[in-house]
């Protein structure tokens, strides 16, 4: 990884330190609990909210982020992929996340089903996202698309609750975040 990514991953993490405190204190990683972060890149930010998880899996469509990330750190399993195919069976993960990914997802639709398939009965999802007001501006967008995928499609968080309510989960609410807006959703 070279020393300008690690910067700009550090730098990531702690602009976003109270989100991911946040994350870590929703999802309650306690031995026992298996958690897989949908587009979780080269690991920065789970490792931050994940730790004390029983296995920690990040799926990520990047290439080259997943070997960052198995060269870095080697306590998260990193499995290359993406959301709307997940390679694994059924209920396997108690946690399911996703930190300002979801919004590159082409099909949403089919994501939510997938990370739906992938929990165990009441298991739960937590997913970070930004506010449409907040998203990125061309440049930005521009910049973003070469480094995490073309694609962009922001929600208010009423629309994200809608949209997971209609992908079958229950108990979903949504709650303000620090730079963004928390989804919860139980399978
Ligand atoms: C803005 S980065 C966030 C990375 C990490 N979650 C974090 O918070 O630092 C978005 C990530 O979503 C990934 N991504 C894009 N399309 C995806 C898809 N269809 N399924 C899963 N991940 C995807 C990108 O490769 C990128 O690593």
């Amino acid at each position: 990884m070279s020393v300008l990514v690690r910067l700009i991953e550090r730098a990531s993490v702690r602009k976003r330190a109270a989100d991911l405190a946040e994350m870590r204190a929703l999802l309650a990683p306690v031995s026992g609990v298996r958690l897989l972060d949908v587009g979780g890149g080269a690991g920065a930010a789970t490792e931050q909210f994940a730790t004390g998880c029983a296995e920690v899996v990040v799926l990520e469509p990047n290439r080259k982020k997943v070997g960052q990330g198995r060269k870095f750190r080697p306590t998260i399993r990193f499995e290359e992929g993406r959301a709307e195919e997940i390679p694994f069976p059924d209920a396997t993960f108690d946690r399911v996340t996703a930190v300002v990914a979801f919004h590159h997802i082409e099909d949403q639709g089919r994501a939510l089903r997938e990370m739906r398939r992938v929990l165990r009965d009441s298991g739960r999802l937590v997913l970070f996202e930004m506010l449409p007001s907040r998203a990125p501006g061309p440049i930005y967008q521009w910049i973003g698309g070469y480094r995490h995928g073309g694609h962009m499609a922001f929600h208010s968080p009423d629309q994200l609750t809608e949209k997971v309510r209609a992908g079958g989960f229950t108990r979903v609410s949504n709650r303000p975040g620090a730079l963004g807006y928390f989804v919860l959703a139980t399978k």
